[in-house]
């Protein structure tokens, strides 16, 4: 027993030590070289240009829960999709009540499109919700709403800029009474742990709330937890830092070559970065298979690694086809 516990610090100090030693490399401007485990070691199969790429697996105190996400998270994001949420999460979270629901025109310009979400809370397990929709229409391939509206917005001074569309609809929303509900909820039960989900476009809108109320000191991070489905690039490489920094409890998940997750692209002008962690299911998702939780925040591994991506596995996650929440649930 003893030896366990020597030998788990021990362990935790060694990771500990890997992770700075390839952040010093990289603030050295040389590359850290993964396959040795080498600074500036050439050729090198994979290497590492980006700090926040150096590997790293989320705090063991906050580890990833399949069964958490499948049962709860899910339910909840998709519940979002349809004009009655309470109607789809009540069936599977019997102690989860509507608190109110939002929706706003999630930008001024460009293609109309509506915004959607809800809040909710749960005085058996002690936690309140909110909840994403990012736009009407989850068929609309997003791709045509993230060309529109390019450029970024500063989210804080020390905490990076957002995509200007994730920018604007988050707003539109808080301003439409989420605020409010929020704090309201928060000064009811301020004990209660915060989820935070969204799929898709819903995903970014969920990242930039749960950052949100965080910086603005709302709920500490330690009662928050972030898990998205689907999540485009949200914001930029020091919002990424930001967020990392600050949030213990974050999942970005992602199955297998949903196209969405790798836009828009990071090295376009706009240069998007992915925050962590990611959890990459390369499979259909049923009770038993696999995952991977990636140690990189947005490196060329996990997802990243697959040049051939669609919509088919966008829409669906953990075999929910989420579009079809719209109408059924
Ligand atoms: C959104 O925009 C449409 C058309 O531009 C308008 O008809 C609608 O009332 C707007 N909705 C809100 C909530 O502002
Ligand atoms: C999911 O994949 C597993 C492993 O390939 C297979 O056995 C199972 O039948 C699949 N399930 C569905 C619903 O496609």
């Amino acid at each position: 027993m003893q030896f366990l516990v020597f030998f788990l610090i021990f362990w935790q100090f060694f990771d500990f030590l890997e992770a700075s030693k390839c952040t010093d490399c990289i603030a050295s401007g040389k590359h850290w070289c993964v396959t040795v485990n080498e600074c500036g070691f050439s050729p090198c199969a994979t290497s590492i240009s980006k700090s926040l790429n150096c590997p790293e697996l989320p705090d063991k105190a906050h580890a990833y829960d399949d069964n958490f996400v499948r049962t709860k998270i899910v339910p909840l994001a998709a519940s979002a999709l349809n004009p009655n949420p309470e109607k789809c999460f009540k069936p599977r979270l019997p102690t989860m009540t509507l608190s109110k629901k939002f929706s706003a025109n999630c930008s001024e310009v460009g293609p109309q499109s509506n915004c959607f979400s809800f809040t909710s809370f749960d005085t058996t397990q002690k936690v309140l919700v909110m909840s994403f929709r990012g736009t009407d229409s989850p068929l609309q391939l997003t791709d045509e709403i993230l060309d529109f509206f390019t450029g970024k917005k500063q989210f804080f001074p020390d905490a990076g800029n957002i995509f200007t569309y994730f920018y604007d609809a988050f707003f539109f929303l808080w301003n439409a009474g989420l605020q409010q509900d929020i704090r309201q909820l928060k000064y009811k039960y301020p004990d209660y742990e915060l989820w935070v989900t969204g799929h898709s476009l819903g995903g970014a809108l969920a990242s930039v709330a749960a950052s949100y109320v965080v910086h603005t000191g709302i709920f500490t991070s330690d009662k928050v937890k972030l898990v998205t489905l689907g999540q485009p690039r949200t914001g930029d490489y020091d919002y990424a830092t930001w967020h990392d920094k600050n949030f213990p409890y974050s999942f970005r998940i992602v199955h297998r070559r949903d196209l969405v997750a790798h836009i828009p692209p990071q090295d376009g002008a706009d240069k998007l970065f992915h925050h962590r962690s990611e959890v990459w299911y390369n499979n259909n998702m049923s009770t038993t298979e696999p995952y991977h939780i990636c140690a990189e925040a947005d490196g060329f591994y996990c997802s990243s690694r697959e040049l051939d991506t669609n919509i088919a596995d966008h829409l669906t996650y953990f075999g929910v086809f989420i579009p079809g929440w719209q109408t059924k649930c």
